[in-house]
């Protein structure tokens, strides 16, 4: 009995240092959706995950923008996690995209979410928004999460976007935490 102990704990030590081995596959995208509710103001080009290495995944997307520039928008921000279904988790916050593009430290979780993708995007400057949205090769980074409350799970952010009071499109992420163990 004592040899089985012992090589359930060998087994166990294994199994920890495989989970913790696989740290690529820690914070990864598996699925987006995007939707343009409106062809005169924006056609998605290009809504693509693209396996860049073992557990990297890369998002690409292009947005083409029908009516410029872009002065004024309305971003609604909600995070999901799977449980039964997508229940909202963690945030649903709404910003004045302009105004957020200037005093990004109000919004804390508008900003986690913007610093996550400001090295990707052309996007990434301050209003008017004068071109095409791009986001190219964008990758997540456990660091990005490091400072999260966001345990194991998958989940999903939902960006829909509003100008002059009428929804233009929504971008739907998903992506799953694997930290190899709970937190
Ligand atoms: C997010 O909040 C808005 C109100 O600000 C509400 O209308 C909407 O239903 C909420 N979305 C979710 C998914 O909870
Ligand atoms: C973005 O780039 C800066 C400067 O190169 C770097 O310090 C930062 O970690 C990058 N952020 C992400 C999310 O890649
Ligand atoms: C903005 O995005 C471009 C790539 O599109 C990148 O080269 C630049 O470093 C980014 N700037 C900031 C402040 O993240």
């Amino acid at each position: 009995m004592k040899f089985d102990r012992i090589s359930l704990a060998a087994w166990s030590f294994v199994f920890v240092i495989y989970l913790l081995c696989d740290s690529e596959a820690l914070f990864k995208f598996t699925n987006i959706k995007c939707n343009c509710f409106e062809q005169s103001f924006c056609e998605f080009k290009k809504c693509e995950l693209k396996v860049l290495g073992r557990g990297i995944v890369g998002l690409n997307l292009y947005a083409k923008v029908n009516k410029l520039p872009i002065k004024k928008a309305k971003v609604v921000l909600a995070l999901f996690r799977r449980f039964n279904g997508y229940r909202p988790f963690l945030f649903n916050v709404s910003v004045d995209l302009c105004f957020f593009l200037k005093h990004k430290k109000r919004f804390p979780f508008v900003n986690m979410v913007y610093e996550g993708i400001q090295n990707f995007t052309n996007a990434n400057h301050s209003c008017p928004i004068n071109h095409d949205i791009i986001v190219d090769h964008m990758v997540l980074d456990d660091k990005m999460i490091s400072k999260a409350p966001v345990p194991n799970g998958f989940y999903k952010l939902s960006i829909n976007v509003q100008t002059d009071g009428v929804w233009r499109d929504e971008v739907d992420v998903h992506a799953e935490v694997n930290l190899g163990f709970e937190r």
